[in-house]
Order: structure tokens, then sequence, then C-alpha cells
């Protein structure tokens, strides 16, 4: 009796999971929607890590962004200008984290304003190209 219904809960287990594994190679615009959602959870942090100084925060989600660039439903533009607005993005990634390991949080607070202004910049081109493309 209780093993079937252990047998039971793994099944649906197995079941959901597979769902879910099979929604994410399916459907990249739900990989893509997730990593962006991440993206943006990790600037916040990275904000409140700068207005508290506290190095750990920043480092670590510094850290994870230049991760996230390197991620394949990153690339939703296959342009090297998408390309050259990503590794701006991931150098300054790279310089507020070697800011917060040095404790210099002018150094992290520029870097920071850096990595907005390629967020910003990122999103400017990219709206761009879409609008051209509906147009076209
Ligand atoms: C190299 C380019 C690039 C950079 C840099 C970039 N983004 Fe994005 N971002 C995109 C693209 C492309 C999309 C749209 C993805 C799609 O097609 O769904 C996007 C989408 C988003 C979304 C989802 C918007 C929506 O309508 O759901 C958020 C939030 C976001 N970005 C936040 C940020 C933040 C915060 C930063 C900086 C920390 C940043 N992005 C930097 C390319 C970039």
């Amino acid at each position: 009796m209780v093993r079937s219904r252990i047998a039971g809960l793994l099944a649906v287990g197995f079941v959901v999971g597979g769902f879910a594994a099979v929604g994410q190679a399916d459907d990249p615009q739900r990989g893509r929607d997730i990593i962006m959602q991440q993206k943006l959870g990790h600037a916040q942090k990275l904000l409140e890590g700068l207005a508290i100084k506290d190095f750990a925060i920043i480092e670590k989600h510094a850290d994870e962004l230049g991760i996230l660039s390197k991620r394949a439903e990153w690339l939703v533009l296959k342009t090297p200008e998408y390309t050259r607005h990503s590794d701006d993005f991931r150098r300054h990634c790279e310089t507020m984290s070697r800011m917060a390991k040095e404790k210099n949080l002018d150094g992290c607070a520029l870097a920071y304003v850096q990595m907005t202004m390629s967020c910003v910049n990122c999103h400017k081109y990219v709206r761009e190209v879409r609008i051209a493309q509906a147009t076209r």
C-alpha cells in the first residue's frame, strides 16, 4: 500500500519533470524569459549590495551576471553588434567583481553605472532591430 503510493508519487514526479524539460527544449522563448528575469534579479541585488556596502553580495551577483551572459539563451540576436553589447556588459560585470574583491566601493558603483548603461544600450539596439524587422 505504502509502496504503491510512493510509486504513484514518483510517477507524478517523472511526468511533471518530463513536461518541464520538454517545455524548455521546445520553447526557446520560455528559457529566454527565465534568464531575462534572473538578470533583473541579480541587477537588483547588486544595487542592494552597493547601498549597504556588502562586497560579498556585489561579487556574487556580478559573477552570476557574467555567467548568465555566456548562456546560449542570452544570444538572442546573432549579430556582431549584439555580441559587442554582450562583451561590454560582461566586462563591466568583471570589473565590478574585481572592485568588490578589492573592497573598492566607488569602483563598484562606477562599474554598476556602466553596466546599467549597457543594459539600456543593448535594449535600445534590440528594439531598433525588431522595429526594422517588423516594418520590412
Ligand atoms: C547584450 C544585450 C542585453 C543586455 C546587455 C541586457 N539585456 Fe535585457 N534583454 C535583452 C534581450 C534581447 C531581451 C528580450 C529577450 C526576448 O526576446 O524575449 C531582454 C529582455 C530583458 C527583460 C525582459 C523584458 C520583458 O519584456 O519581459 C528584462 C527585465 C531585462 N532584459 C533586464 C535587463 C537588465 C536589468 C540588464 C542589465 C543588468 C539587461 N537586461 C541587459 C538583451 C540584453
